[in-house]
């Protein structure tokens, strides 16, 4: 960590955040879809849409669990049907990230509320593979994929659809689950998880969202996860934070999301500070902006603003994490290091 960084003004805190290099790593590209996009395909696609205008889709973004907004995100999904659509649905969001300052994306998609709908594998990632290659090109962005499994489905399913996509191998990096949470632990994926493994790729699972830290425990020991996508209940076991911490296993946490689908109540009560005091790797993530009210930068400043014990030392150590969490070579890490350190080095006063 730099020196002085207690000497950062409060008031500088904003436009820190904004302009630090960072990574982001849990974010569902399905989730990224504006209602003004959705429309736009839905159009170009000849699909119709429960909903009469833009303006009637943002109002149904009322949520009151997980479910209530995994059932309105499919439902936006289906407008997706062209090797264009996921591209221009991924492009949009490079766009707005490279705006963020982020210079590394690892991006989940959802296979399976695509196949399901007959639009084939290949559509699904050779158009997020592009908008990848092209963020890479363009925006200096690099960026990497991760296949998600829906964990209410079946783990039959998910070995259909990891055989699906294993002609597509060389463009994912790993695979993950998400989907409804209560109901479906990572035991029941334990098989395919272990496939995955021996194929090299790497593993995530969303536990701890609204599931117990059992689920937390069951991602780490039987599907040997390297990250834990929320994981922010994990407070509810002092035994398993302090594990976490001493293994440095990443959580990759997404405030606005949290508030959103009321696993707090508020921002003032949620617990990444107390995450980050008691050593975990944490780190900051938008989930699904365009359902929660923002991308990476709006929930690093909402969660600053709300939570005012957050200071410089917070915002630097959320950045590294971010890097270290990263599935990328050492060289990049340290690259990027470099490019945090300047950045806070702009900000000293002299
Ligand atoms: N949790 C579980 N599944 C999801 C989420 C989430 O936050 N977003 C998209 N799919
Ligand atoms: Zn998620």
């Amino acid at each position: 960590m730099p020196p002085n960084l207690d000497q950062i003004p409060r008031e500088r805190l904003p436009a820190l955040l904004r302009t630090m290099p960072k990574a982001e790593l849990h974010l569902h590209i399905e989730g990224s879809l504006e209602p003004e996009l959705i429309f736009r395909l839905a159009q170009r696609n000849g699909v119709t849409l429960p909903y009469a205008s833009v303006e009637a889709l943002r109002a149904a973004y009322a949520f009151t669990d997980l479910q209530s907004f995994l059932d309105i995100y499919y439902a936006g999904a289906s407008v997706l049907l062209k090797e264009a659509d996921f591209f221009d649905m991924a492009w949009a969001y490079f766009e707005r990230a490279a705006a963020d300052h982020v210079v590394h994306a690892e991006l989940f998609f959802d296979p399976q509320t695509h196949t399901e709908r007959g639009v084939p594998m290949e559509t699904v990632i050779v158009g997020l593979e592009h908008a990848c290659r092209r963020a890479h090109a363009e925006l200096g962005i690099s960026a990497s994929l991760i296949l998600c499994f829906l964990r209410h489905l079946s783990e039959e399913a998910a070995f259909a659809t990891l055989e699906q996509a294993l002609p597509y191998r060389r463009h994912f990096i790993g695979v993950g689950l998400d989907s409804s949470e209560r109901g479906h632990p990572p035991e029941k994926f334990a098989r395919v998880f272990a496939k995955c493994r021996d194929l090299g790729l790497h593993v995530v699972a969303h536990a701890g969202e609204e599931g117990p830290p059992a689920y937390i425990e069951s991602a780490l020991d039987v599907l040997k996860v390297e990250r834990i996508d929320h994981g922010v209940r994990c407070v509810e076991s002092p035994a398993l934070v302090q594990r976490l911490a001493r293994e440095r296993m990443p959580l990759t946490v997404c405030p606005l999301s949290n508030v959103k689908l009321c696993v707090f109540e508020t921002m003032a009560g949620h617990n990444l500070p107390a995450l980050l005091d008691a050593g975990l790797c944490a780190t900051v993530n938008s989930d699904d902006p365009a359902y929660f009210g923002g991308y990476i930068n709006e929930n690093f400043i909402q969660t600053f603003e709300a939570l005012p014990q957050l200071n410089a030392a917070h915002a630097w150590q959320l950045a590294a994490n971010s890097f270290e969490a990263s599935f990328v070579p050492e060289a990049d890490k340290a690259a990027w290091r470099h490019e945090l350190e300047r950045a806070f080095e702009a900000e000293q006063p002299r």
